[in-house]
């Protein structure tokens, strides 16, 4: 049998011990561990003890005690694999035959890794290096730069190259790391002139690095890439040096670089940690949450960085925690904001961290023109899209707040909320039929008010089709208008009786109808009179339609392009735009028809 040693600790790292536990032992959170009364022996006081720290369990009763998979094996009765399986498929880890690997194997990645760690922090240590004054420069003292292991690595092509095989480092592996590369024949060194940071994993084992550039050679930061033992989207910055930091502070400051970490560790904020990057995934959500259920979201200060923060906090509700952000101003990110302000400021924006309501909302204030239609309905949009996922008792309070802020009526934006923009949900028309006043609720509210129902070119479709049934197959061809449940009753009947070429007849037609349907064709018969050509009128009624069709793209367009911004790149914003510069065109020329 392959070994599992490596799927094992992907999945220790991963299920967090005390909710598997949980969903069998009741526990209570006493100081660091949780205690329960044990599955193993018949107790009526509690011995049964997690830590959550170590990830393992140990009864005072009975001397049971192992890991995550043990408690698993043990409570159902599986083998070490068949527990290891379950786990694994009940929190989504992938179970891939690469997996199985020797864990001697992996060992060797890690010791490749510090080796690495080593050479660049010996370099960071010479006298002069360039690292070390740049470091002191941006205010990071000598204690946190050991606190990090930071290092240096040098604009030598091949020093660390030749290191690593001095020290019998395997090169495929140092390859496969990504701290060498090759080009034709020649090995070189990855990282060159840049401050490294090591990324550091919770027990202590260096699974990846980030570079800083010195110079203008490369990108900003030059990251590891994803190796056997280095996973991004699973991994957090810095957690080896603040997770018990979160865990005392019972909340985590999450920022997006390592730059903000280290800056605000060296000012006294320590239970902080970084999403390295900008999208965080589930897999560090539940990293985190491990930790504490208290995150604070404090991303860059521009936009792409609230973008990302915005789908942080969806992230990280999904997984179970309080979320809340920093709005910092004149700052670009903490480290800028804790060195200009200090570590009192920075508290201070901590206790004003918005809940992620109303983070959310503020940032589409933000972006929307409120003072415009298009950019009161686009903002409307994105309230409703965010209530959405609210409770309704959280829904109501920023209904009503969201409206005392703005012009926009609680109505519009329950009504938005209840339906228009749902997917799939029906299409209230906000679209007022050319000569007719707005009426708010639009045709099925003016049914049973007694006012005329349904809108321009349904009623003159209508009208036309009492007076000349020869219409039928073309009003068939935009039978789409047909939005209102009577008119569209009342239209498939006639349609229905027509359907040969014969004339509606009056009396048939009316015993098929319901009252509704009855009054709505009484009122058209009376109150509708075909303004000019039966042709004309037809005419109208279809520029009306396309009207209308081509202002609900509009719309659409418009929120697309807000949301395109941060989801797709240039090409599909280029798109949008494209389609609609052709809708405004084309409603120009059917009005001026
Ligand atoms: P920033 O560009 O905001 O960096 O990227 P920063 O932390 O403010 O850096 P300094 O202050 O100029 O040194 C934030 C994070 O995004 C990732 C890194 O993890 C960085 O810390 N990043 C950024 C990259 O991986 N590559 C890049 O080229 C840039
Ligand atoms: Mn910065």
């Amino acid at each position: 049998m392959k070994n599992g040693g490596n799927i094992a600790d992907e999945i220790k790292s991963r299920c967090n011990i005390v909710d598997v536990v949980g969903r069998l032992v009741q526990l209570k959170k006493t100081g660091a561990n949780h205690t329960g009364l044990c599955p193993f022996h018949n107790e009526k006081t509690p011995s049964f003890t997690v830590s959550e720290d170590r990830q393992r369990f140990v009864c005072y009763g009975c001397g049971a005690s192992g890991d995550v998979i043990e408690f698993v094996k043990r409570t159902q009765n599986l083998s070490f694999l068949e527990a290891a399986e379950k786990l694994a498929e009940e929190y989504g880890i992938e179970w891939a035959p690469a997996a199985f690997d020797t864990d001697g194997r992996k060992a060797a990645y890690y010791e490749a890794n510090r080796e690495a760690a080593t050479f660049f922090y010996h370099a960071f240590r010479r006298l002069g290096n360039p690292a070390l004054p740049y470091m002191a420069r941006r205010g990071v003292d000598d204690a946190t730069l050991r606190a990090f292991g930071v290092g240096y690595a040098d604009g030598e092509w091949d020093s660390l190259c030749r290191a690593l095989s001095e020290k019998g480092v395997d090169e495929k592996l140092a390859l496969s790391l990504g701290l060498c590369a090759v080009s034709g024949e020649r090995r070189y060194d990855r990282f060159r002139n840049r401050v490294m940071f090591p990324i550091i994993n919770t027990r202590g084992k260096i699974i990846g690095f980030g570079g800083r550039a010195l110079g203008d050679d490369g990108p900003k930061y030059l990251n590891s890439p994803d190796s056997r033992i280095y996973h991004k989207k699973d991994s957090l910055y810095a957690l080896n040096v603040t997770s018990q930091e979160i865990r005392k502070a019972d909340r985590a400051i999450l920022v997006e670089g390592y730059m903000d970490v280290i800056s605000l560790y060296r000012h006294g904020v320590r239970n902080v940690t970084a999403s390295l990057g900008t999208a965080l995934t589930q897999g560090q959500a539940a990293m985190l949450k491990r930790y504490t259920d208290n995150v604070v979201m404090a991303y860059d200060a521009d936009e792409a960085g609230r973008a990302a923060a915005m789908r942080g906090m969806d992230v990280l509700r999904e997984a179970g925690c309080a979320v809340k952000a920093l709005r910092m101003e004149g700052a670009k990110d903490p480290d800028e904001y804790i060195k200009a302000n200090g570590r009192e400021r920075f508290m201070g924006l901590l206790d004003e961290a918005l809940p992620y309501m109303d983070y959310r909302i503020g940032v589409e204030r933000d972006r929307h023109d409120i003072s415009s239609t298009e950019g009161s309905l686009a903002f409307l949009k994105a309230v409703a899209g965010i209530l959405r996922k609210a409770s309704p008792v959280e829904a109501e309070i920023y209904i009503k707040k969201v409206s005392s802020e703005t012009r926009i009526s609680e109505g519009a934006i329950r009504a938005e909320l209840s339906g228009a923009g749902a997917p799939g949900g029906r299409q209230a028309p906000a679209w007022t039929p050319p000569g007719r006043e707005a009426r708010a609720g639009g045709q099925s509210r003016a049914a049973s008010a007694g006012a005329p129902a349904g809108s321009m070119p349904e009623r003159n479709f209508i009208r036309l089709l009492l007076s000349d049934s020869g219409y039928l197959p073309r009003i068939m061809e935009y039978e789409r208008v047909f939005v209102t449940p009577a008119l569209f009753r009342i239209y498939s009947a006639i349609a229905g009786m027509c359907a040969d070429g014969s004339e509606p007849d009056m009396r048939r037609l009316a015993d098929s109808l319901d009252e509704e349907c009855l009054a709505a064709l009484a009122d058209i018969r009376e109150n509708v009179h075909l303004a000019g050509s039966d042709e004309d009128v037809f005419d109208g009624c279809v520029r009306a339609l396309r009207l209308k069709e081509l202002s609900e793209r509009e719309n659409e367009i418009i929120l697309l392009l807000t949301v395109a911004n941060e989801e797709d790149g240039p090409e599909r914003i280029r798109e949008l735009t494209q389609e609609l510069l052709g809708i405004q065109r084309e409603a120009k020329g059917v009005k001026g028809r």
